[in-house]
């Protein structure tokens, strides 16, 4: 039985908030009224075909290609690995680390059911990239190098020092036999090495940028070679989708997400969006919703909200303090779920005082209560924060969550009026390590000498 998300902003209002938020009357004409310009915009954009990312639950072709791609190379890996950055990265690690779980690739062959263990290598570090290297079975191995451009440094570069490596250990002519590129149709490095080698590929749409790729082949390949339902998947996400076709506010989570995030920074000062989820298996979730936020629509010097991922509990042994008492600049957002493998807290220590009341307890109930202890406690402190109830950790729940977020994101895109779906900020940064390190085109880039005054 699939469950439906919810989305709880009672604690955005402000009879309940004490003066911290919003007027439920105004919510429900003013923003309402202001939502339904964001809503076309976003159709009209869709209609003319710039936001792929809305189709990729329906592509029929693509998927099955994903799948047949994964049935075939399954059988003769033990480990795959990915390579890229961003969004090339964050969107696999989101679905392995909820569907899967944190410690798959500890598990044996029998735990993970013969499926292969999963990597995400998301920097250029050599002390990361060395260590794995040096302790997996290289024939055994597969690289899926993911890059829409073909051409991000890290990327290549990381992709460059494995394939040197695979040379070393099963030689030239076995070592592309181990890569698999998913990257954009016709352009880019990596297409015209793929060409030129006969690597395999799968396609990034042209119209569906990295940190909208999750439900692409980016996120889906991963998903299919270990075993994650891609049905149950793209059908969280279609229900999604469908929901969120309407202007009407009230009904429409996503817009209901964007709306009030965007009147709670432009309105009540409350820049800081922070996405809180309660289970360890969501935490990749947050660190790729801060990447979606931040990248589309930290656009404008006027404006640009400052999402942060936060993981309840931990957090509230670390960052929850100032979310109760520093500046009144942020919107908590929980993520709640129930746990699927709960433990029982036994009683064995009943007769120790601050021990005995969580017998009979499980470990899921205390998350729950922490969880719902710290929203209440933020609403008595006039801190706005909204729940999203995920229900189980599973892919129809995942996929709905992650098609929301998107689409809120786009919809957020309208409401402050920039374009969510380009990234001319990072460009600079990444022309600039061009020229340092010697790329044909780039010479023209010069860092200033840092000042000795000036160090210490
Ligand atoms: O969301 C984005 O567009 C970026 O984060 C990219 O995913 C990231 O820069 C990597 O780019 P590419 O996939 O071209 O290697």
């Amino acid at each position: 039985m699939s469950t439906v998300l919810a989305l709880d902003y009672t604690n955005m209002l402000a009879p309940s908030l004490g003066g911290g938020g919003l007027d439920p009357d105004r919510l429900l004409a003013e923003l309402a009224e202001r939502f339904s310009g964001a809503y076309a915009g976003v159709d009209g954009e869709r209609a003319s075909g710039a936001m792929g990312f809305f189709e990729l639950p329906y592509d029929e072709a693509a998927l099955s290609k994903t799948r047949e791609v994964a049935d075939e190379t399954r059988q003769r890996f033990d480990n795959v690995v990915i390579l890229g950055i961003g969004g090339s990265a964050l969107g696999a690690t989101t679905i392995r680390d909820a569907l899967l779980g944190p410690s798959w690739n500890e598990q044996s062959d029998a735990e993970r059911g013969g499926f292969p263990r999963l990597y995400v290598m998301d920097n250029a570090d050599a002390a990361t990239l060395g260590d794995l290297l040096s302790h997996l079975d290289a024939g055994r191995t597969l690289f899926n190098v993911v890059s829409k451009s073909g051409s991000t440094a890290e990327t290549v570069a990381s992709y460059l020092v494995v394939e040197g490596h695979l040379r070393e250990m099963v030689g030239e002519d076995q070592a592309r036999g181990h890569f698999l590129f998913t990257t954009d149709a016709e352009r880019g490095p990596l297409r015209q090495v793929a060409e030129e080698e006969g690597i395999p590929t799968l396609e990034i749409p042209e119209n569906v940028g990295g940190r909208f790729s999750v439900l692409s082949p980016v996120g889906v390949l991963p998903a299919a070679l270990t075993g994650v339902d891609v049905d149950a998947l793209m059908a969280g996400a279609v229900a999604m989708d469908a929901r969120c076709r309407t202007p009407t506010l009230s009904d429409n989570p996503a817009g209901l997400f964007a709306t009030l995030l965007h009147s709670a920074d432009t309105e009540t000062g409350r820049p800081i969006h922070v996405l809180m989820p309660y289970a360890d298996r969501l935490r990749s979730l947050g660190l790729w919703f801060q990447q979606l936020w931040a990248e589309s629509l930290g656009k404008d010097v006027q404006t640009g909200p400052t999402p942060l991922a936060a993981l309840g509990a931990s957090d509230q042994h670390a960052q929850v303090q100032l979310f109760m008492e520093g500046p009144h600049d942020k919107v908590v957002v929980f993520v709640s779920s129930p746990c699927s493998k709960d433990l029982i807290i036994p009683s064995h220590r009943k007769h120790v005082p601050g021990m005995g009341y969580l017998a009979g307890h499980t470990l899921g109930e205390l998350l729950d209560a922490e969880r719902r202890a710290t929203a209440e406690a933020l609403r008595r402190r006039g801190r706005p924060n909204m729940t999203v109830e995920m229900g189980p950790i599973d892919a129809y729940g995942l996929g709905q969550i992650l098609m929301m977020l998107e689409i809120a994101t786009v919809y957020a895109g309208a409401l402050y009026g920039v374009d969510p779906l380009v990234q001319p900020g990072v460009e600079l940064g990444k022309e600039l390590t061009y020229g340092l390190l010697g790329r044909e085109g780039y010479e023209s880039s010069h860092l200033p000498a840092p000042d000795p005054r000036w160090r210490v």
